[in-house]
């Protein structure tokens, strides 16, 4: 079985409220199933999450009401994008079920405690395709909080620890710098421990689910259970060929143990 994770940077335009890259999504879709292979796939919330989640601070937990009807329409928002990736999916011939977050998982102070695996593997068994996806969760400590497409990949690789798991990022892989601001960024082929440790601080910019730092630890995470790979979702082809075990453009995580 293959994870992948379709960033919200790449279904979505993230600076644009509910902007949908409808093409970039149908092009991803048919490059799952022209690989043939079995996988799980978690996308992120890119414009349908991050923007009234920042303006609310959902990432915090409870704490005034104004937040109650700000969490549920982020929920709204991200079942709607969640509702266009599954149209994809079966448009592209890939039987699919949709398990959102809010209904099968809990956090405990943000960090992901509970997780229905059991749901994906039966699923999985049927030749249909479980889509999980970035939302607001119930917190057994702060109310509710964000549950991230990354927490997910985390949990969903220890459990049923995939041949590789694939991130589809905007861009081509992990840079020392943003590639969009910074022209000296280069690719980091083989990220470890010491990549995370060396990185400078002006990539320490975050959004409502963290910084790149959180991102890397996470894959670092992921890498013990599985091989474990970053590449631009963007560009036609790059998908398709990372499933198929084919030598692609990106950044590969690699666990020191
Ligand atoms: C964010 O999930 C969830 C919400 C803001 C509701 P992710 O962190 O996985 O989303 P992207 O990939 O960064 O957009």
């Amino acid at each position: 079985m293959i994870l992948i994770k379709l960033g919200g940077s790449v279904i979505t335009d993230k600076t644009k409220y509910k902007t949908l890259r409808t093409e970039v999504l149908g092009r991803l879709a048919s490059e799952i199933k022209a690989s043939g292979q079995k996988v799980i796939l978690v996308h992120g919330a890119g414009s349908y999450g991050h923007i009234i989640a920042a303006e609310n601070e959902l990432q915090k937990g409870f704490f005034k009401e104004s937040q109650v009807p700000a969490a549920s329409q982020v929920m709204e928002d991200v079942r709607v994008l969640n509702l266009e990736v599954i149209k994809c999916l079966n448009e592209a011939g890939l039987p699919c079920a949709s398990l959102p977050p809010s209904a099968i998982a809990k956090l405990q102070a943000g960090e992901l405690k509970d997780l229905d695996c059991q749901l994906f593997a039966d699923y999985l068994e049927l030749g249909i395709v479980p889509v999980t996806f970035g939302d607001v969760c119930l917190d057994t400590e702060r109310g509710f909080g964000i549950c991230s497409g990354d927490q997910l990949m985390t949990r969903i690789a220890e459990t049923f620890k995939p041949t590789t798991t694939i991130f589809c990022s905007d861009v081509d892989g992990v840079y020392t710098a943003d590639p969009h601001s910074d022209t000296d960024a280069r690719l980091i082929e083989t990220i470890d421990q010491k990549t995370l440790d060396e990185l400078p601080r002006s990539q320490r910019c975050a959004d409502v689910t963290g910084s790149i730092f959180k991102k890397i630890e996470h894959m670092l995470n992921i890498a013990t259970y599985s091989k474990a790979l970053v590449i631009n979702g963007l560009v036609p082809g790059r998908l398709k060929a990372a499933l198929c075990d084919e030598e692609v453009v990106g950044s590969k995580v690699e666990r020191i143990l």
